[in-house]
C-alpha cells in the first residue's frame, strides 16, 4: 500500500526513484513538464527518447502508454514518459488518463522503483479540468503496489484540487 504525498513544487527537483513526464506522442520534447525535464535533465534524456523512436516505439508513444528512460542529470534515476489525453468535451477519455497512471506505475514496478513522482498530467496544455483530473489520478493510484507516490503540483489551485 503506497504512501501518497501532495507537494507544491517542481517535479525536476524531486529525489524519487522515478519522475513521470507529461510527454507527447513524439517523445521529442515540448513545453510544460516535458520542457522542464528535458531542459534540466540534459541531452541524455532526448538521446534515449530518440533511441526509443528508432526502436519499437517507431510510431511514437500512444496516449495512455508509458516508457522509461534515464533521468540524465536529474536526482531521479528514471523518467517515465507518458502521454496524457487531450481534454474533450464530447468524448470521455477518462480511461486514457487513468491508464497513464496505471502504466507509469507498472513501468516503475518493472524497474524496481520504490518511489514515483507524478505531475498533474493533462491539466496544462492538454486543458483537462483540474478537479476531474485529480479525481481520476486519485482513483488510479489509491491501491498502488509501490512504497511512495508523490504528486508534485505546480500551483496552489492544482495542489488544492489534488490534496484530499
Ligand atoms: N513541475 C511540476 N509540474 C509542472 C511543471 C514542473 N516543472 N511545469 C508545469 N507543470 C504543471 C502544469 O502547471 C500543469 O498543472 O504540470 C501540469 C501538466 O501541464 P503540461 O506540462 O502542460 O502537460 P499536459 O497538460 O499533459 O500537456 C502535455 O504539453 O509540454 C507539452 O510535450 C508536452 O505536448 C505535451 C503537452
Amino acid at each position: 500500500m503506497a504512501t501518497i504525498e501532495h507537494v507544491l513544487g517542481d517535479i525536476t527537483e524531486q529525489d524519487t526513484d522515478a519522475i513521470v513526464n507529461a510527454a507527447n506522442s513524439s517523445l521529442l520534447g515540448g513545453g510544460g513538464v516535458d520542457g522542464a525535464i528535458h531542459r534540466k535533465g540534459g541531452p541524455e534524456i532526448l538521446d534515449a527518447c530518440r533511441k526509443l523512436r528508432a526502436g519499437h516505439h517507431g510510431g511514437g508513444l500512444k496516449t495512455g502508454q508509458a516508457v522509461a528512460t534515464t533521468a540524465g542529470r536529474l536526482k531521479a534515476t528514471w523518467v517515465i514518459h507518458t502521454v496524457g489525453p487531450v481534454w474533450s468535451a464530447t468524448e470521455d477519455r477518462s480511461q486514457l488518463l487513468a491508464d497513464c497512471h496505471h502504466n507509469a506505475l507498472k513501468v516503475a514496478k518493472d524497474l524496481g522503483a520504490r518511489s514515483i513522482a507524478f505531475p498533474a498530467i493533462s491539466t496544462g496544455i492538454y486543458r483537462w479540468p483540474v478537479e476531474d483530473a485529480a479525481r481520476i489520478a486519485r482513483a488510479a493510484t489509491e491501491n498502488a503496489d509501490i512504497e511512495l507516490i508523490r504528486f508534485v503540483l505546480f500551483d496552489e489551485k492544482t495542489l488544492a484540487a489534488y490534496r484530499p
